[in-house]
């Protein structure tokens, strides 16, 4: 109650200072843990962090906010908290608190993300939604006991429950318990706010044609040491940016971490500092490089569609006059809850995350690439030997790249890097040339297939499991769903095509054990 009473009492304060008022700090996940830590020191003594993300979140006018948020996390509080004093806050972070307060997509520019030490970029918003929602409990939104007269509770839409039953997530075989799959009951207010709402809008708005609305486009910060701007790469992104996915997801996970551990709960600038803090040590349920996977863990494809589901229907109760969600029907939503889901769980989660060659700092690629002629049959397993150790946190994979480029292009003359993705051991593919040129990585063979190298000497150990199952699984199911790879691909090591003993006699071995992998006749 006393967070939601703060809360409250901070709407409609102008505490924060005009739109446009641009921050000094750069936009990193830094200056957002910086902020949160001030707050919690200086501003909410008593409440600590239990406040902090909804002070944040109220540095603008929440009229302009969804209904959904009003609606499920900023419920009727008492009013008699006093006001706290502000003014201790610097007016940088002042102006830093109110550019994140929104995210937006603007003429090819993204607003209120900033860089995380892992190399993503991630949406404020969306994560401190799933925060405040995670510091109030994670609860159920009765939807019948907001039902108005005329809405319809009776519909019956089976077809939710086998929409998802050939999804590649280990939580697929969950069903649906049969009440739940007859009618709009509860929503999940953590999943509303932070996933289940927007992807819903989203994609009703893109129902018409049923073309995927660009969901997770990646973006290139101005530069990386202070970043300030953010352009993306395809100017007809929606607002289901990857940065906006990696924030939502975030909230997701961190909301449901705060709604499971005892109070009083931690302070968020520490829970965001182990959460985000730079590489891969500790648990890795408890990681920003991980949180796709833990996303697959968190909910099951039939269970967001249901939110989705039950998030449209309620938004189509608080706002009658919508005009995007006027006059459908709860079967028609259903069905759009279905796509938006399959979606985000093939093409978000069921994807590696890949870092743009921007995001690792690539020199240009030297005269014209070839282009591949898609779908390929062929995938190339490498190791690159040098650099010998693996590498774990976005700072040394990313300088590993610099150095491997700067190598194929002035000492060996090559146009760009050679490989076609580079699987670091932070849990991140980085994109060399990509899925649409030709590289330089099998010869002999380059335009038939990718070349996928692993950051290390597999002589004689492994890579790290999770780099293993990126190759192995995700990337492959991921580039033949997107129509980049032949679904009866072939894999070889290296060696099996040339001179040399790339990739490494330990990870050849496992090779050989892996499906798609061939042997070369002689
Ligand atoms: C509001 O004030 C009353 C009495 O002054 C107090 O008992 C109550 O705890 C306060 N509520 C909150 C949310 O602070
Ligand atoms: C919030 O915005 C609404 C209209 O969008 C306006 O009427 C209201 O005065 C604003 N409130 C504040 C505190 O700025
Ligand atoms: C939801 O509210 C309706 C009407 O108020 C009630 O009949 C129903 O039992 C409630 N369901 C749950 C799961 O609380
Ligand atoms: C789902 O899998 C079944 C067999 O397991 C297959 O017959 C069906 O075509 C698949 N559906 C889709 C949409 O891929
Ligand atoms: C919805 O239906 C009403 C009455 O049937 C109609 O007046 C209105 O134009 C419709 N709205 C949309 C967006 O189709
Ligand atoms: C690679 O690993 C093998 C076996 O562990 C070792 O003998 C070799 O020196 C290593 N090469 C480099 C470049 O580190």
């Amino acid at each position: 109650m006393k967070a939601w009473g703060v809360l409250w009492i901070v709407l409609g304060l102008s505490l924060w200072p005009k739109p446009g008022t641009a921050s000094s700090l750069p936009m990193v996940m830094d200056s957002i843990i910086q902020a949160l830590e001030e707050l919690e020191q200086k501003v909410l003594v008593t409440e600590a962090g239990v406040t902090a993300s909804a002070w944040i979140l109220s540095a603008k006018n929440y009229s302009s906010h969804n209904s959904l948020h009003q609606h499920l996390l900023l419920k009727a509080p008492s009013q008699n908290t006093t006001e706290p004093d502000t003014h201790s806050l610097s007016p940088e972070l002042q102006a830093l608190i109110s550019e994140v307060a929104q995210h937006d997509v603007r003429d090819g520019q993204e607003y209120g993300v900033v860089l995380a030490p892992d190399g993503s970029t991630v949406a404020v918003k969306p994560l401190l939604v799933g925060l405040e929602a995670g510091l109030q409990g994670r609860s159920v939104a009765n939807l019948s006991s907001d039902c108005l007269d005329t809405c319809d509770t009776g519909a019956i839409w089976p077809g939710l429950k086998d929409a998802f039953t050939n999804v590649s997530s280990p939580d697929a075989g969950a069903t649906l318990p049969n009440d739940k799959a007859k009618t709009p009951t509860t929503v999940d207010r953590l999943l509303a706010v932070t996933l289940a709402g927007d992807l819903g809008l989203t994609f009703l708005h893109r129902s018409q044609t049923w073309s995927p609305p660009g969901l997770g486009i990646e973006g290139c910060w101005d530069q990386l040491s202070a970043p300030r701007v953010f352009t993306l790469l395809d100017h007809k992104a929606s607002r289901l940016t990857m940065a906006f996915l990696n924030g939502a997801l975030d909230g997701a996970l961190l909301g449901a971490h705060l709604s499971r551990i005892p109070k009083p709960h931690p302070p968020l600038s520490r829970l965001l500092r182990e959460y985000y803090g730079a590489g891969v040590d500790g648990d890795p349920a408890f990681r920003s490089n991980f949180r796709r996977q833990n996303g697959v863990a968190l909910t099951s494809a039939p269970t967001l569609a249901q939110q989705v589901w039950e998030a449209l229907v309620l938004l189509q109760k608080l706002e009658p006059g919508h005009p995007r969600l006027q006059n459908m029907s709860q079967k028609q939503l259903a069905q759009v809850a279905t796509f938006a889901t399959k979606e985000f769980t093939e093409a978000f989660l069921g994807c590696p995350a890949i870092h743009p060659r921007c995001r690792w700092g690539a020199a240009p690629y030297r005269g014209h690439p070839t282009p591949l002629r898609l779908p390929l049959g062929l995938l190339y397993v490498h190791h690159t030997y040098v650099p010998a150790p693996p590498c774990t946190t976005f700072q040394s994979c990313a300088a590993d790249m610099r150095s491997m480029q700067r190598f194929h292009q002035n000492v060996r003359g090559w146009a760009d890097i050679g490989y076609s993705f580079v699987v670091g051991s932070d849990g991140y593919v980085y994109q060399g040339r990509g899925w649409h040129w030709v590289g330089a990585h099998t010869l002999g063979y380059n335009s038939r297939g990718f070349g996928v190298a692993f950051v290390g000497n597999y002589t004689g150990s492994l890579p790290s499991e999770a780099a293993l199952n990126t190759v192995r699984d995700v990337l492959p199911s991921c580039a033949i769903r997107a129509g980049l790879l032949r679904p009866d691909y072939k894999l070889f090591g290296h060696r099996q095509l040339g001179k040399t003993d790339c990739p490494g006699n330990a990870l050849f071995n496992l090779l050989r054990t892996w499906p798609h992998f061939t042997v070369v006749e002689n």
